[in-house]
Protein backbone atom coordinates (compact mmCIF):
# COMPACT_ATOMS: atom_id res chain seq x y z
CA UNK A 1 0.00 0.00 0.00
CA UNK A 2 1.14 3.43 -0.75
CA UNK A 3 1.55 6.04 1.65
CA UNK A 4 -1.77 8.10 1.97
CA UNK A 5 -1.78 11.41 0.22
CA UNK A 6 -1.24 13.47 3.39
CA UNK A 7 2.03 11.71 3.79
CA UNK A 8 3.42 12.56 0.09
CA UNK A 9 2.23 16.00 0.81
CA UNK A 10 4.68 15.95 4.11
CA UNK A 11 7.20 14.77 2.00
CA UNK A 12 7.11 17.68 -0.95
CA UNK A 13 7.20 20.23 1.77
CA UNK A 14 10.48 18.63 2.93
CA UNK A 15 11.71 18.67 -0.02
CA UNK A 16 10.98 22.31 -0.68
CA UNK A 17 12.09 23.41 2.52
CA UNK A 18 15.27 22.16 2.44
CA UNK A 19 16.00 22.89 -1.03
CA UNK A 20 16.60 26.37 0.40
CA UNK A 21 19.71 24.89 2.14
CA UNK A 22 20.97 23.52 -0.90
CA UNK A 23 24.47 24.09 -1.60
CA UNK A 24 24.63 24.97 -5.33
CA UNK A 25 27.15 27.52 -6.23
CA UNK A 26 28.89 25.95 -9.11
CA UNK A 27 25.52 24.83 -10.81
CA UNK A 28 23.48 27.34 -9.35
CA UNK A 29 20.75 24.56 -8.97
CA UNK A 30 19.28 23.95 -6.13
CA UNK A 31 17.61 20.94 -5.43
CA UNK A 32 15.48 19.20 -2.00
CA UNK A 33 14.66 15.29 -1.52
CA UNK A 34 13.25 13.72 1.60
CA UNK A 35 12.52 10.44 1.66
CA UNK A 36 10.13 8.29 3.72
CA UNK A 37 11.27 5.45 5.52
CA UNK A 38 10.01 3.70 8.68
CA UNK A 39 7.35 6.29 8.99
CA UNK A 40 9.92 9.34 9.01
CA UNK A 41 10.92 11.80 6.61
CA UNK A 42 14.19 12.21 5.86
CA UNK A 43 15.28 15.33 3.55
CA UNK A 44 18.49 16.80 2.35
CA UNK A 45 19.65 19.35 -0.46
CA UNK A 46 22.60 18.94 -3.22
CA UNK A 47 26.25 19.25 -2.04
CA UNK A 48 28.47 20.78 -4.08
CA UNK A 49 31.72 21.33 -3.90
CA UNK A 50 35.29 23.00 -5.57
CA UNK A 51 36.34 19.67 -6.47
CA UNK A 52 33.28 19.18 -8.99
CA UNK A 53 32.88 15.70 -9.44
CA UNK A 54 32.67 15.39 -4.91
CA UNK A 55 29.12 16.74 -5.52
CA UNK A 56 26.52 14.86 -3.86
CA UNK A 57 22.99 15.08 -5.20
CA UNK A 58 20.08 15.56 -2.81
CA UNK A 59 18.24 12.27 -2.61
CA UNK A 60 21.61 10.70 -2.15
CA UNK A 61 22.30 12.79 0.78
CA UNK A 62 18.76 11.94 1.89
CA UNK A 63 19.30 8.22 0.99
CA UNK A 64 22.24 8.42 3.31
CA UNK A 65 20.80 10.14 6.10
CA UNK A 66 17.69 7.37 6.36
CA UNK A 67 20.39 4.79 6.19
CA UNK A 68 22.92 6.25 9.19
CA UNK A 69 19.71 6.22 10.96
CA UNK A 70 18.93 2.45 10.90
CA UNK A 71 16.24 2.77 8.01
CA UNK A 72 16.56 0.40 5.17
CA UNK A 73 13.17 0.83 3.24
CA UNK A 74 12.08 3.74 1.64
CA UNK A 75 8.26 3.74 1.23
CA UNK A 76 8.44 6.83 -0.70
CA UNK A 77 10.28 10.06 -1.98
CA UNK A 78 10.09 13.38 -3.24
CA UNK A 79 12.38 15.63 -5.28
CA UNK A 80 11.94 19.58 -5.74
CA UNK A 81 13.84 21.60 -8.04
CA UNK A 82 14.17 22.83 -11.11
CA UNK A 83 12.64 26.20 -12.76
CA UNK A 84 10.33 25.78 -15.98
CA UNK A 85 10.08 21.94 -15.89
CA UNK A 86 10.35 19.68 -12.29
CA UNK A 87 13.60 17.82 -12.57
CA UNK A 88 13.50 14.22 -12.26
CA UNK A 89 16.09 11.82 -10.50
CA UNK A 90 18.90 11.57 -12.62
CA UNK A 91 19.87 7.86 -13.35
CA UNK A 92 22.48 7.76 -10.24
CA UNK A 93 20.43 8.40 -7.83
CA UNK A 94 17.32 6.54 -9.52
CA UNK A 95 19.69 3.53 -8.85
CA UNK A 96 20.33 4.63 -5.35
CA UNK A 97 16.97 4.82 -4.34
CA UNK A 98 16.17 1.30 -5.96
CA UNK A 99 18.39 0.00 -3.49
CA UNK A 100 15.87 0.15 -0.55
CA UNK A 101 12.75 1.59 -2.09
CA UNK A 102 10.51 -1.22 -3.93
CA UNK A 103 9.61 -0.44 -7.47
CA UNK A 104 5.89 0.81 -6.98
CA UNK A 105 6.97 2.97 -3.86
CA UNK A 106 5.82 6.77 -4.90
CA UNK A 107 8.07 9.05 -6.56
CA UNK A 108 7.30 12.79 -6.67
CA UNK A 109 8.85 15.52 -8.63
CA UNK A 110 8.18 18.66 -8.59
CA UNK A 111 9.50 22.71 -9.00
CA UNK A 112 9.18 24.81 -6.05
CA UNK A 113 5.51 25.94 -7.35
CA UNK A 114 4.34 23.32 -9.77
CA UNK A 115 2.37 20.65 -10.08
CA UNK A 116 4.10 17.05 -8.69
CA UNK A 117 4.87 14.81 -11.17
CA UNK A 118 3.81 11.21 -9.60
CA UNK A 119 5.96 8.20 -10.79
CA UNK A 120 7.16 5.25 -9.19
CA UNK A 121 10.88 3.82 -8.91
CA UNK A 122 9.81 0.78 -11.07
CA UNK A 123 8.94 3.23 -13.60
CA UNK A 124 11.91 5.74 -13.33
CA UNK A 125 14.29 2.53 -13.63
CA UNK A 126 12.52 -0.55 -14.87
CA UNK A 127 15.15 -3.40 -14.89
CA UNK A 128 16.67 -2.27 -12.01
CA UNK A 129 20.07 -3.83 -10.99
CA UNK A 130 19.96 -4.81 -7.52
CA UNK A 131 20.82 -7.19 -4.61
CA UNK A 132 19.19 -10.07 -5.43
CA UNK A 133 21.41 -9.65 -8.84
CA UNK A 134 24.66 -10.25 -6.65
CA UNK A 135 22.77 -12.73 -4.97
CA UNK A 136 21.90 -14.64 -8.00
CA UNK A 137 25.56 -14.32 -9.65
CA UNK A 138 28.20 -16.41 -10.31
CA UNK A 139 30.83 -16.20 -8.09
CA UNK A 140 28.70 -15.48 -4.61
CA UNK A 141 30.21 -17.29 -1.65
CA UNK A 142 28.11 -17.89 1.13
CA UNK A 143 30.05 -14.76 2.97
CA UNK A 144 29.63 -12.39 0.03
CA UNK A 145 26.31 -12.55 -1.10
CA UNK A 146 24.18 -9.43 -0.98
CA UNK A 147 21.86 -9.73 1.90
CA UNK A 148 18.26 -9.82 0.95
CA UNK A 149 16.49 -6.76 1.91
CA UNK A 150 14.63 -8.76 5.18
CA UNK A 151 18.06 -9.66 6.66
CA UNK A 152 19.64 -6.07 6.48
CA UNK A 153 18.88 -4.53 9.03
CA UNK A 154 20.00 -8.17 11.35
CA UNK A 155 22.79 -8.22 9.36
CA UNK A 156 23.73 -4.45 10.31
CA UNK A 157 22.93 -5.26 13.74
CA UNK A 158 24.97 -8.27 13.76
CA UNK A 159 28.01 -6.39 12.37
CA UNK A 160 27.72 -4.16 15.20
CA UNK A 161 27.58 -6.34 17.92
CA UNK A 162 30.54 -8.01 16.58
CA UNK A 163 32.16 -4.91 16.68
CA UNK A 164 30.47 -3.73 20.34
CA UNK A 165 31.82 -7.19 21.81
CA UNK A 166 27.82 -7.83 22.88
N1 LIG B 1 21.18 17.15 -8.69
C1 LIG B 1 20.51 16.58 -7.66
O1 LIG B 1 20.68 16.97 -6.50
N2 LIG B 1 19.66 15.56 -7.92
C2 LIG B 1 19.42 15.06 -9.17
O2 LIG B 1 18.71 14.08 -9.30
C3 LIG B 1 19.99 15.72 -10.33
C4 LIG B 1 21.03 16.74 -10.07
C5 LIG B 1 22.13 18.23 -8.42
C6 LIG B 1 23.56 17.85 -8.65
C7 LIG B 1 24.19 19.20 -8.89
O3 LIG B 1 24.52 19.77 -7.62
C8 LIG B 1 23.09 20.02 -9.51
O4 LIG B 1 21.88 19.34 -9.23
C9 LIG B 1 23.23 20.19 -11.02
O5 LIG B 1 23.42 18.98 -11.63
Amino acid sequence: MPPPKPELDRLLRAAAEVRGNAYAPYSGFQVGAAVLAGGRVFAACNVENSSFPLGVCAERNAVAMAVAAGEQRIEAAAVVGGGLRPAAPCGGCRQVLAEFAPPEAPVLYATATGVPVATTIGALLPSAFGPADLRAGEGSTGSRAAPSPGKRRSAARARASRTSGR
